[in-house]
Parts: C-alpha cells; sequence; structure tokens
C-alpha cells in the first residue's frame, strides 16, 4: 500500500504550526493508519526544521514552497506524481491579509491576498484529490481522508478596511462546502473552519508590524491557536463541513445571516481606518506578506482600524 502522508500548509507559524504539533502526536489515532509522513509547508522552512527537532518527530518533511508560486506548486505536484502517497489529510492553513483602504493598497497586496488564500489554496486540494480518492475502497466513514481549510469569521460579512481578506475567506467558506457535497460520495469530508481572532503573528503581518496584539472589543475574544486546532480536528473527525469557532463568532454568523448587509455595512462604515497601513508600508518597501517585520513603522501617523475579525 502507498504511504499514508498528511499535508499541511502555514506550517511555520501560529494556526498551522500548532497543526503539526498535534497531528504529530496523533500516532494512529487520526483515521486508522498512521500517517507515515507530514508534509509540512511554508516559505520559512527552517522553523519547521526548529519545530521538527523540537518534537522529535522524523515523520515531519519540511516542504520549502510559496504556495502562491506557479514554480513551488510544480515541485508539490511532481513529488506527489513520483511518491504517489495516499493523501489522508490535507490542511490549508497558509493565509496572510493586509489591513488597509483598496484604494490605497499596493496592488501587489491584492494579489498576494487572493493568490495565497484562494488561488493556491483550490490548486492545492485539487492536486491532492487524486491521492485522496485513489484508494476509496479502504475506507470507512471513520478512517476517510480529511479536507480543512482555514477560512475565518470574516468571510460571513464584507470588511471594508480589510476588503480583499474578508472576501478570500468568503471564496474559501463556499468553496470548502460545496467540495464537502461533491467528496460526501467518496466519503471524504471537507471542513471549513472559522475563528475569530487568534493569538497569532496574523495580526503583526497584517498591520505591516504596527499592531502585534489584537485592539477593542477584539482583545476581548482572542482564540488560543491550540484550543482551536484541537476543535477543528475535532469537527474533522465529527465530519463537519463548517466550524465556527468561540460564541462571539458564533453570534456574528448569525447576525450575518439575520440583518441585512446593508445595515452592518453602515455601522462598519464608522469604524473604518482613516489611513492604510499597506500605503505606509508600500512608500517604506516593505514586502508586507515576506514574514515576521521588524516594529519600525511609524505608529503616530498610522491610525490602525478596530474593526471587525481575521
Ligand atoms: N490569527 C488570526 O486572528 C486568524 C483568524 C482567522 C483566520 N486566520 C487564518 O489562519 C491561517 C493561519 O494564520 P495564522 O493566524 O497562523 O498567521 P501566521 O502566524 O501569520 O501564519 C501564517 C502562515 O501562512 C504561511 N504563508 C503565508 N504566505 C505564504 C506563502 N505565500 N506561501 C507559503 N506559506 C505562506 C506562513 O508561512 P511562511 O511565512 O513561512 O511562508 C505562516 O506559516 C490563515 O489562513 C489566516 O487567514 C487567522
Amino acid at each position: 500500500m502507498n504511504k499514508n502522508i498528511a499535508i499541511i500548509t502555514g506550517a511555520s507559524s501560529g494556526i498551522g504550526r500548532a497543526f503539526l504539533e498535534e497531528i504529530s502526536k496523533e500516532h494512529g489515532a487520526y483515521g486508522c493508519v498512521p500517517f507515515e509522513e507530514i508534509w509540512a509547508v511554508a516559505r520559512h522552512v527552517e522553523k519547521i526544521v526548529e519545530t521538527k527537532a523540537l518534537l522529535g518527530d522524523e515523520r515531519i518533511v519540511p516542504v520549502k514552497a510559496d504556495v502562491s508560486s506557479g514554480e513551488d506548486m510544480n515541485m508539490i505536484a511532481d513529488r506527489l506524481a513520483s511518491e504517489k502517497p495516499q493523501v489522508g489529510l490535507l490542511i490549508n492553513c497558509a493565509g496572510m491579509g493586509v489591513k488597509g483602504l483598496v484604494g490605497e493598497h499596493p496592488s501587489k497586496a491584492l494579489e498576494d491576498t487572493i493568490n495565497v488564500n484562494c488561488t493556491s489554496l483550490a490548486k492545492l486540494t485539487r492536486l491532492c484529490l487524486p491521492y485522496m480518492i485513489s484508494q476509496k475502497t479502504l475506507w470507512t466513514a471513520d478512517n476517510s481522508p480529511r479536507i480543512i481549510n482555514i477560512a475565518s469569521s470574516a468571510g460571513f460579512l464584507p470588511q471594508p478596511g480589510f476588503a480583499a481578506y474578508a472576501a478570500s475567506k468568503a471564496f474559501v467558506i463556499s468553496f470548502s462546502r460545496a467540495l464537502h457535497y461533491e467528496l460526501s460520495a467518496c466519503n471524504i469530508v471537507v471542513t471549513a473552519v472559522c475563528p475569530g481572532p487568534v493569538r497569532t503573528d496574523f495580526q503583526r503581518r497584517a498591520t505591516g508590524g504596527v499592531q502585534s496584539e489584537f485592539t477593542g472589543f477584539r482583545k476581548h475574544v482572542v482564540a488560543d491557536p491550540v484550543k482551536l486546532v484541537k476543535a477543528a480536528i475535532k469537527a474533522s473527525r465529527k465530519g463537519k463541513q463548517i466550524l465556527v469557532y468561540g460564541f462571539s463568532q458564533k453570534a456574528l454568523h448569525v447576525c450575518s445571516k439575520i440583518f441585512p448587509t446593508s445595515w452592518i455595512l453602515s455601522i462598519e462604515k464608522n469604524m473604518m481606518p482613516a489611513s492604510s497601513v499597506a500605503f505606509k508600508a508600500e512608500e517604506e518597501g516593505k514586502d508586507l506578506n515576506a514574514g515576521p517585520v521588524p516594529e519600525t513603522m511609524n505608529t503616530e501617523e498610522t491610525k490602525q482600524d478596530e474593526n471587525g475579525g481575521n
């Protein structure tokens, strides 16, 4: 039988790293076949090498890839084609966002947001499907392959000041839910995970280093990445198509279904940022998705927004 593997993108940091740690603990508990390899994908692969050493788990295979690069995606496709594994679990966690007004965004920031959050997620899923479906006669509903896509509660509603990110996460939710039904005949479970703010490096990156902590209402509802990941794995095991994590995000989800979007948007409009962090970062020549950034930007000049989820 072909080796059974898990693939986790965004494994170098935050939620993806927490998934890597959690899945590494599961020697056979996830489904019935233990993962023989865990492909951990990110650009800053040295951080994955560190995690691997820390966990002492030889099954972790660091894969250096920029998921928005066609070349790197081809490298993953070639690797799958030559090794022909059974992909038992795919976790699409790589993601980014840039806070600020669209009109002031560097266009590359918009492009990167869509490429990393939407295009690469859909592409990698499509790439993996043949390696998930191929051995379907071996599965029961309990041990069948899983796909976990990290969306966000930001995807429930349009979000002025974080427009492309919210729209990209709406794509992830819609794509995942449709795929859940498409793949139900093969017993493959697709779960869209929708957290609100989570304690990771995300906020710092999204604000070009201006803010590393959540502010306003959101600082009271920040989730712990490890707890989120445990809940996501549980939801996936139970065959759930969506996990909205935390009471406040569940309430937001219900509101987004009940109240007209235009009402909610008129409230959001009053909370829009006065200027764009992204614009300032571009002026300073920063690559907004390059990873951890130094805290050198002028926070006095850059009034940062406090609205919306992540
Ligand atoms: N933190 C939150 O408040 C929050 C809330 C809801 C949803 N989410 C979602 O959760 C996911 C994980 O974010 P996080 O909070 O853990 O943030 P994070 O700590 O900044 O981690 C982001 C991960 O994505 C990877 N990544 C970004 N661009 C990439 C690219 N072009 N190619 C390959 N990997 C890339 C990063 O790896 P490298 O930089 O090493 O490539 C990193 O491992 C994202 O999809 C995010 O939208 C986060």
